[in-house]
C-alpha cells in the first residue's frame, strides 16, 4: 500500500473526518470497512503531517488518542458527584421487595423501569466542559478517583469532542469501561507466549489497563466502554431512557435494544433477565447481571440513597456460571511448603470468559466428600474469582468399576514417603530438596507481588529446576546467556528478556524482598509492614518476637513464624548468597518524616474526607510519626473532622481534644 502525502491543509482536516468515521465504524457498528493495517498507515501519515505542523493539530483528531509521554502516577481529582455503587440481589423475590419498596416510595401503584446489562468491567467518570473532555477519573472512593484520562483518551469510541450543541456546560458521564473477550484471549494468548501472567477476566484485565503508566501501552488493550449515566441531577431529560438516548446524540456510546428495555411489572423484569441470562455466552463482552432503574428521573431522586447505595435502583446478578466436562485424570501438586494437592486434569471447556482445563480439589477430605473419581463427569463453576471449583459429581453418568481416589503413598515429584499428621487435613512432602516444592518456591519467589521477575513463568521455572540449572532460589542470579539457550524455545531475544527482567529485580523495593522469602504468614501487607519498621534486612533478622510484637499489625503466629523463618541456618544462608549475588533490596523510600509535628500523637478519624481515604489518611499520619486509634478518649491528641461527623466529634469538644478541619491537616502534612 502506498502512502499519498497530505499536501495542504484541506488534505489534513479531511484525512482527520476519515478516521473518524472509520472509528465510528469499528467501534459504534462493529464493521470496519477497512483493515486494521490500512487504518494504521493512515494514522501514521495523519501523525506525520501534525508533527511537521504542530499548530494545526484539531483538538478530535484521532492521533490525539494515543499520548506520547508516560504519567508519573496518577493525581486524584474530586468527583462533581459522588458515584455510588449498586446494592445486588440474587432471586426474584428480592426484586419484588425491590419493587415494593419503590412503590412505597414513591407512593404508586405503577412505575416505570429501565433495565440494563450489568457490564463487567471497571466504572468510569468523564467530565466535559463546553462539550471537551477536560478528565477522566475511575471510581477510587467513590468521592476522589485516579485521574487516567491519557488512559481513557486511547478508547476510540469515547469523544473528546461531543456532538451536538445542547449539553449542560459542565457534565459528568457514567460509564463501564471493559474489555471484549475476543481483545481478552488475544491479549492473554500473547501474554503466554511471553511468559507473563495470563489476566484472570476481562474485567481485571480492563481495571488493570487503565492503571498502567504508559498510555501507549493502554491503546494496545483495545479498550471500550458503555454509558450509562450521567452525574445525579445534571440531565437535562425527564426519564433514564431519554438519558441514555441524549448521551448517544453527544456520541457517546451507549447500549441499545434489544440490551435495554422499559418494564414495569416483574414478569417483564423477569423476562428481560432470563433472556439476557440464555444469550449472555453468546455476547461479545462479559456481564454479570442486570441492572434495573426507576426511569423518572424525578422520581429517582425523590428515592434518594442510603449511604452508598442508591434507592432507585438495584443489580441482579447471575447465578456464577456452570458447566459439565469430564475428568480425565486427578493429579498431585506440591506446594512450596510440601502440601500436597489433587488437581482435576479436565476436557478443556470453556466458561465465564475462559478454557478451564484444570480445578483445585484441595484435598483428600473434599474428594472423599464429593467423592469424586477419575473419569466423573462434573460440574465446575467459577464463581467471579479466578480459581474454578468441582461443584458436584454426575453420578449417574461415571462408568461401572471405577475406584474412589486415595492421595498417594509417596511424593508424586520426589518418591518421598508423604506425611500425614494427625489432627491436620494437610498431606506433605517432608523433603526439603523435593523437585517439586523447588519448583513451586523459585515460581512465588519470581512472582508479581515477589521478585516480579516477569519473563519467569510457570513453564520457565520447571525447566530451570529440571535442567539442574536452579537448584537454590539464589542460583538464579547466576544463570549465564548460555544455560539459558538450553531451556526449550529459548533464543536470543528471549534470553535477553529473561536476563533483563532478572537483573531489574536485583533493585526491588524491601518490602517485596522480604515477601519472596516465603516466610509463613508473611503476604503483601505483612511485608510492607516489615520493611517499614525494620528498615533493613539485618535489623529484620536479629528481631525478637517481642520486637516484632510490638509493630501494630502483627499477631503471635506472624512473629513466631519470622522468627523460626530466620533461625534456620539455610534461610540465613540463601539471605546472604543473594546479596552476595547482588540483590541489593531498596530501603523503603518513605521514611518516617522525623520531627514532624504529628510524630507520637494520637489521631482518631470522623466523617467523609474529601480529599484523601480514610486508609491514606492514616498512612499519612504514620508516615510522620503519629498514630490513629478507633475511639476518642483523653488521650487523643487530634480529631480530624470531614463531612458529616458522628458522635466522635461531640466527644472530642466535649473533652477539649484539639479538631482538626481537612484543611488544617493538609497544611499540617
Ligand atoms: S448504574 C448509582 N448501570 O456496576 C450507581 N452501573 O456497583 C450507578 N455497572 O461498577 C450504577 N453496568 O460501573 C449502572 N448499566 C449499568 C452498569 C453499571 C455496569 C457497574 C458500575 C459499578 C457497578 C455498580
Amino acid at each position: 500500500m502506498s502512502l499519498s502525502k497530505i499536501t495542504s491543509h484541506q488534505d489534513y482536516i479531511a484525512l482527520v473526518n476519515e478516521l473518524i468515521e472509520h472509528d465510528k465504524h469499528y467501534y459504534d457498528e462493529a464493521k470496519p470497512v477497512i483493515s486494521d493495517f490500512a487504518y494504521d498507515l493512515k494514522l501514521r501519515q495523519l501523525i506525520e503531517y501534525e508533527k511537521a505542523h504542530p499548530e494545526y493539530i484539531l483538538p478530535n483528531s484521532p492521533s490525539q488518542r494515543i499520548s506520547e509521554s508516560a504519567t508519573e502516577g496518577f493525581h486524584q481529582k474530586e468527583h462533581l458527584t459522588p458515584m455510588m455503587s449498586l446494592a445486588n440481589t440474587y432471586s426474584e423475590g428480592e426484586i419484588e421487595d425491590f419493587i415494593k419498596r419503590v412503590h412505597k416510595g414513591l407512593e404508586k401503584k405503577q412505575v416505570p423501569f429501565c433495565c440494563e446489562l450489568k457490564m463487567d468491567g471497571t466504572a468510569i467518570s468523564l467530565l466535559y466542559r463546553s462539550g471537551k473532555l477536560v478528565h477522566a477519573l475511575t471510581r477510587g472512593n467513590g468521592k476522589v478517583g485516579d485521574d487516567v484520562t491519557a488512559n481513557i483518551k486511547t478508547i476510540k469510541s469515547i469523544p473528546l469532542e461531543l456532538s451536538g450543541k445542547e449539553f449542560p456546560d459542565l457534565f459528568e458521564v457514567r460509564g463501564e469501561v471493559f474489555m471484549s473477550l475476543a481483545v481478552f484471549r488475544a491479549i492473554n494468548e500473547q501474554r503466554e507466549i511471553e511468559g507473563l501472567e495470563p489476566f484472570a477476566n476481562p474485567r481485571n484485565a480492563a481495571a488493570g489497563s487503565l492503571k498502567l503508566l504508559d498510555s501507549r501501552e493502554v491503546a494496545k488493550r483495545k479498550l471500550n466502554i458503555t454509558c450509562y449515566a450521567m452525574g445525579e441531577g445534571q440531565s437535562l431529560e425527564k426519564t433514564q431512557h431519554g438519558t441514555l438516548q441524549f448521551l448517544k446524540k453527544m456520541g457517546l456510546p451507549i447500549a441499545k435494544p434489544p440490551y435495554i428495555a422499559r418494564c414495569e411489572r416483574i414478569e417483564e423484569i423477569m423476562h428481560f433477565a432470563e433472556r439476557i441470562h440464555e444469550e449472555r455466552e453468546s455476547l461479545p463482552f462479559e456481564i454479570d447481571g442486570i441492572v434495573i432503574k426507576v426511569d423518572d428521573l424525578k422520581a429517582q431522586q425523590m428515592l434518594g440513597a442510603t449511604g452508598k447505595t442508591p434507592r432507585f435502583a438495584v443489580a441482579y446478578k447471575y447465578a456464577p456460571e456452570q458447566v459439565f466436562t469430564q475428568i480425565l485424570d486427578i493429579t498431585v501438586q506440591v506446594g512450596r511448603s510440601g502440601v500436597l494437592t489433587p488437581v482435576a486434569e479436565l476436557e478443556p471447556v470453556f466458561l465465564a470468559g475462559s478454557t478451564i482445563a484444570r480445578a483445585t480439589l484441595h484435598n483428600q477430605d473434599e474428594v472423599t466428600r464429593k467423592d469424586i473419581r477419575k473419569g466423573d463427569w462434573v460440574a465446575i463453576e467459577k464463581g467471579g474469582d479466578v480459581i474454578p471449583k468441582v461443584v458436584m459429581v454426575d453420578v449417574a453418568k461415571r462408568e461401572p468399576h471405577t475406584k474412589p481416589w486415595k492421595m498417594p503413598s509417596v511424593c508424586p515429584a520426589c518418591h518421598t514417603a508423604v506425611v500425614h499428621k494427625e489432627g491436620e487435613v494437610a498431606v506433605r512432602c517432608p523433603n526439603p530438596r523435593c523437585a517439586g516444592q523447588r519448583v513451586r518456591r523459585l515460581q512465588y519467589f519470581a512472582s508479581k507481588h515477589a521478585m516480579d521477575i516477569e519473563h519467569m513463568g510457570e513453564r520457565v521455572v520447571e525447566q530451570l529446576v529440571d535442567k539442574g540449572l536452579v537448584t537454590r532460589i539464589s542460583d538464579v542470579y547466576l544463570l549465564t546467556e548460555k544455560e539459558l539457550s538450553l531451556l526449550e524455545g529459548f533464543k536470543e531475544k528471549s534470553i535477553h528478556n529473561l536476563l533483563e527482567s532478572i537483573e531489574k529485580s536485583r533493585n526491588c523495593p524491601l518490602s517485596r524482598f522480604i515477601m519472596a522469602l516465603g516466610i509463613k504468614y508473611v503476604g503483601t501487607e505483612t511485608a510492607d509492614l516489615l520493611a517499614e519498621q525494620a528498615h533493613d534486612l539485618d535489623t529484620l533478622m536479629q528481631m525478637t518476637e517481642e520486637e516484632l510484637l510490638n509493630i501494630e499489625g502483627i499477631g503471635e503466629k506472624t512473629a513466631q513464624a519470622i522468627v523460626d523463618h530466620f533461625r534456620d541456618p539455610e534461610h540465613r544462608e540463601e539471605v546472604e548468597l543473594l546479596i552476595k549475588h547482588g540483590v541489593a533490596p531498596q530501603k523503603p523510600k518513605k521514611q518516617k518524616i522525623l520531627g514532624h509535628a504529628f510524630a507520637g500523637k494520637t489521631f482518631v478519624l470522623t466523617g467523609a474526607l474529601q480529599n484523601f481515604s480514610r486508609d491514606e489518611a492514616a498512612h499519612l499520619i504514620k508516615e510522620r510519626g503519629g498514630k490513629t486509634t478507633g475511639s476518642v478518649s483523653k488521650k487523643t491528641d487530634f480529631v480530624l473532622v470531614g463531612e458529616d461527623p458522628g458522635s466522635k466529634y461531640e466527644k472530642a469538644k466535649e473533652l477539649g481534644v484539639d479538631i482538626l478541619s481537612e484543611g488544617q491537616f493538609q497544611k499540617m502534612l
